[in-house]
């Protein structure tokens, strides 16, 4: 049972005026809305009380502004949420999220995920796929494996999410959203507080978690992209996927301004029909959005893509000394290795994503 406390008891504690509290409750509401817990805006728990306490020092003490706080309070939220001091170091037992998405289907966005998943793990890091794309060409046939169940057996079955990971190449742990994409908009309390325990246990396992969103503008890719750490939209030369890709980063800004978007110009001809691809769009992104694109790189059109699609094989395992495995590599060591996404516009976590989720579900059982 969790304790609750009355607003006076949460004055006291934290010496904070009451009215003071009810500000900081809108301002931050992100980080102090419990909603799934059943609680009414006059019943205060221990993570509430500990984030009013830090929320008052950061403001108090260090004269931090309001974004400045939240981006602190998103770094720190876990080990807050675990009642102790707040981890200084960004990233400790977060997993960094990044969603790949794309605004047209069939550019590459499966592609991109799975190879990316194993040049990640390549350099030994822990990487997780969670496949929220209904789309035909899934993850696991990309990765040549086959899942048993996916995430609508863990909403109906009471399967942990343990069970319905699959274990690719180098360790990947794919879970595959399946037909339960589809039901989260539609989730019993019972089966929301299943679910958001299984994620939370996911978090502590991977460093790397890849969303592939699958395509377009419908309420799970967005909310996916919108909350993960940061967005890899993928297009190709096509001009109507470069528009259609506008779409989605607009959108995507309207949602989160925050957001660290990169692109990743797929199916190109070579580096300069690359950099014309990033070029254009960045113009366009510049000019109407006032927002600086990442470049991340270019994959070009591969036959050898082609075959080792055909044959359930990612191209960096089934053709490493390639033009096109190359690419994958630069891709991930620009992710990691080089001060692209240093625009520091945003600190997330998985912590987020759950966030985004229970707010989706919460949002769908309101509504309904
Ligand atoms: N660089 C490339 N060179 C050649 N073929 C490619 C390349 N990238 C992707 N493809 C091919 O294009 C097709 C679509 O790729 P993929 O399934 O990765 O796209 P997607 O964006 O995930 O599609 P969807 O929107 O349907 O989920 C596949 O047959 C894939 O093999
Ligand atoms: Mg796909």
């Amino acid at each position: 049972m969790i304790k609750r406390f009355s607003i006076k008891q949460v004055a006291a504690k934290t010496g904070l005026e009451e009215s003071e509290i009810r500000y900081y409750e809108s301002v931050f509401k992100e980080f102090l809305t419990f909603t799934e817990m059943g609680l009414d805006r006059n019943e205060f728990t221990e993570d509430h009380i500990s984030i009013l306490a830090r929320i008052k020092d950061l403001i108090y003490k260090r004269g931090f502004t309001v974004d400045e706080v939240k981006r602190e309070l998103k770094s720190s939220l876990r080990s807050l949420r675990g009642g102790g001091t707040p981890s200084p170091v960004r990233g400790a037992g977060y997993a960094r999220v990044i969603a790949v998405t794309s605004g047209k289907g069939g550019v590459g966005k499966t592609s991109v995920v799975v190879n990316l998943a194993l040049g990640i793990a390549q350099t030994g890091r822990k990487v997780g796929i969670f496949d929220a794309d209904l789309g035909l060409a899934n993850v696991h046939i990309l990765m040549g494996v086959k899942p048993r169940y996916n995430l609508a057996h863990v909403l109906q079955d009471n399967l942990s999410l343990d069970d319905v990971i699959t274990r690719g190449p180098l360790g990947i742990q794919i879970i595959s959203g399946g037909q339960g994409i589809r039901e989260m908009a539609n989730l019993s309390d019972e089966q929301r507080r299943v679910l958001l325990r299984q994620l939370d246990h996911l978090e502590r396992e991977v460093d790397v978690l890849l969303v592939d969103t699958g395509a377009g503008i419908s309420e799970n890719v967005l909310r996916f992209a919108a909350y993960a750490d940061e967005v890899v939209a993928v297009t190709t030369p096509d001009l109507a996927a470069n528009a259609d890709c506008f779409s989605i980063i607009k959108i995507l800004l309207e949602m989160e301004p925050n957001s660290r978007i990169g692109l990743v110009a797929n199916m190109v001809q070579d580096m300069y029909d690359g950099k014309n691809v990033f070029n254009r769009l960045q113009t366009a992104v510049q000019r109407s959005l006032n927002y600086e694109l990442n470049d991340l790189g270019h994959i070009v059109a591969s036959e050898h893509l082609r075959t080792a699609t055909a044959q359930r094989k990612p191209v960096l395992f089934a053709f490493p000394h390639t033009e096109v495995a190359r690419n994958f590599r630069d891709i991930v060591a620009t992710i990691f290795n080089q001060k692209v996404f240093a625009n520091d516009r945003k600190q997330s976590s998985f912590a987020d994503l759950m966030g985004a989720l229970k707010r989706n579900m919460a949002g769908s059982i309101s509504a309904a």
